[in-house]
């Protein structure tokens, strides 16, 4: 989603196009940046002088804005940035951030949402230039200024409903940016000769970083910061805690990041692993005599999370734990059940997915303790949650979560068999299942399958739409498989149980239909072997993932899976299906690691 980046100090426009570029990994549509500036440029549709203030907007990648921004050879000490993902109005020059004020004398960057913004702009009764809640903001600004610019910003903070992070320039006080935070992701930091802003912990450059709560504001000059709370009241900086800056990855020989995160699966496992391989070290993180009161477990989150929930729902169950898995967008809204007893457990790569956060909050309302598992430290899941692990991932750039997912099964498989020892007081079962995960990674790392990937990729690339089945756990690879195939490969794709294929879906397969079919659970694989029989039936293309032989001669493809323990497959085949789509997208022609109008963390409701 959007990312903000502003900068004071030497050289502060360059500072944040570069800002602005390790955002892209975010998601965006079009990009703009302001800054302080005492010549007036010629004007365009996208260079816009205001009062000592000019801005410089363009649609599309971030390329598109440096050709016109690097001509200009800019020389400022107080720049903003902005990468949008459009939210009101179409991505255009008109709609990107920066926003002026009406007397060009404030410039605003904003994540997040204004719900109210429609009753603001009557209240205000005056024309914008954009369809964005954003330029009402600052148009507010102007309105209420009241000669003090903190003092106005909280003013108009306290009418605005939804969530926000703002950076603000404004000539009433040139040589600062001023922040502002509610609902959505925002960090500061500062150096010796330069102060910095940004939206996102992974991506921010510089030394003495702070993460700003909720209702905080901060104030940025040149060697310092001054962060406030909700009234004004100045913080101890040096109280706050400096957060340990994260180190980002880079692409090194790889093209992309999505096949890097790819292959450093098992690496990330073992980092997964290492934290928690003595139970006395999750025991420091879930205390046991706390824990172990919890009779169920409700699993929430979105997408790729939600569906490494469901796979630990199932693992729950296999330790006779009643679990529920919900998705957060759904659960938010539906009526609340009190529950007893209940750890609720989300799940969050980024830790910043306003639902999931949103639904989290939700349970804490409602008396449950929340656990949270997130990739990343210091994300805005972190402060919310009563507890946290980590999946120890590292940083996951690629908009199609891989790596991470792995690591989310992996603290499932721990979790379940933790709760198993409240139970049974047996701690071997624990050190068991920390053994067979490590040999897990091991296989992974040796099962050279990149070119059986590429050549399914060039089987399916040109298909309309394809399926894919299982049942139980089966199901669940083929519910993550069919994202990750139909987010960077823009082919239809679903998912279906196996046995719910033959009640109305079954109807739209036909010769030119591939049907991924998963087949490593005994208990159900005759049952899945039928249904696979009704689709070659039908005259669907079978292609199959399975470690049994296969009596039915007629499938199209057939992948034979390494022998390993069968609740291990979602872990581990998902790494084949990763595979697919990455070389799926790249035959397409599509930049697997930023798929069209997906963002990699999901900030708005
Ligand atoms: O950061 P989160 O894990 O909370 O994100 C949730 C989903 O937005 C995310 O998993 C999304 O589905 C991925 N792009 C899928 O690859």
């Amino acid at each position: 989603m959007c990312g903000i980046y502003g900068y004071i100090g030497e050289k502060s426009v360059d500072e944040v196009m570069k800002g602005i570029k390790r955002l892209e990994y975010r998601g965006y549509d079009s990009a703009g940046i302001a800054f302080q500036n005492r010549e007036r440029l010629c004007e365009d549709e996208n260079t816009k002088n205001g009062e000592n203030i000019t801005l410089i907007k363009n649609k599309g990648e971030i390329s598109n804005l440096e050709k016109i921004v690097l001509n200009k050879n800019l020389k400022s000490n107080v720049a903003i940035g902005h990468t949008r993902w459009a939210t009101h109005g179409e991505p255009s020059i008109k709609n990107s951030h920066p926003h002026f004020s009406g007397d060009g004398k404030w410039a605003i960057v904003h994540n997040g949402i204004i719900e109210n913004y429609l009753e603001l702009k009557q209240e205000l009764q005056t024309q914008t230039e954009s369809d964005t809640d954003t330029e009402i903001v600052a148009r507010l600004l102007e309105k209420y200024f009241n000669g003090d610019v903190l003092s106005t910003i909280k003013n108009v903070c306290h009418k605005l409903k939804g969530s926000y992070a703002f950076a603000i320039i404004t000539s009433h006080s040139p040589d600062k940016i001023f922040v502002a935070k509610h609902g959505s992701p925002v960090v500061v930091g500062y150096g010796k000769s330069y102060g910095v802003v940004c939206s996102d912990i992974n991506s921010i450059k510089g030394e003495n970083i702070y993460v700003l709560e909720n209702d905080q504001y901060a104030i940025i000059e040149k060697g310092k910061i001054n962060i406030f709370d909700k009234n004004l009241v100045a913080i101890d900086v040096g109280k706050l805690g400096a957060v340990k800056k994260v180190e980002r990855s880079k692409l090194g020989d790889y093209s992309h990041y999505m096949l890097k995160e790819i292959d450093e699966i098992p690496s990330a496992i073992r980092r997964t692993l290492k934290e928690y391989e003595n139970i006395e070290a999750l025991e420091k993180i879930l205390p046991k005599e706390k824990f172990k009161k919890f009779k169920n477990i409700l699993i929430i989150a979105c997408g790729t999370a939600y569906h490494a929930g469901l796979v630990g729902k199932r693992l729950f169950e296999e330790e006779g734990i009643y679990c529920e898995s919900e998705i957060a967008s759904e659960f938010r809204y539906k009526p609340f059940i009190e529950r007893r007893k209940t750890l609720a457990i989300f799940v969050s790569q980024s830790g910043e997915t306003a639902d999931t956060i949103g639904a989290l909050k939700l349970c804490k309302q409602h008396g449950l303790k929340t656990l949270a598992i997130t990739n990343v430290r210091n994300s805005s899941i972190t402060f919310e949650a009563d507890y946290c692990i980590y999946t120890n991932a590292g940083s996951e750039i690629g908009v199609a979560s891989t790596k991470a997912y792995n690591c989310q099964l992996v603290i499932f498989y721990i979790l379940s068999k933790y709760f198993n020892y409240f139970k049974t007081g047996d701690e071997k079962a624990y050190y068991d299942e920390i053994k067979n995960l490590k040999n897990i990674a091991r296989l992974i790392k040796k099962n050279d399958i990149k070119s059986k990937c590429g050549y399914i990729a060039q089987k399916i690339y040109k298909s309309k739409s394809i399926y894919m089945i299982g049942r139980g756990l089966d199901y669940f690879i083929a519910a993550e498989a069919a994202l990750k195939l139909k987010e960077i490969s823009y082919i239809h794709c679903e998912s279906y149980p196996a046995g719910e294929l033959k009640h109305g879906t079954i109807s739209l397969i036909d010769k030119n239909t591939y049907v991924f079919a998963f087949v490593t659970q005994e208990k159900i694989k005759d049952k899945t072997f039928s249904n696979i029989n009704e689709v070659v039936a039908r005259e669907g293309k079978i292609i199959l993932f399975s470690q049994f032989d296969n009596s039915n001669k007629k499938v199209c493809e057939e992948i034979k899976v390494p022998l390993v323990k069968e609740r291990y497959y979602p872990l581990f085949i998902i790494n084949y299906l990763q595979l697919i789509s990455y070389y799926t997208a790249l035959l397409l022609g599509n930049n697997p690691d930023k798929p069209r109008s997906l963002a990699k963390s999901v900030t708005v409701e």
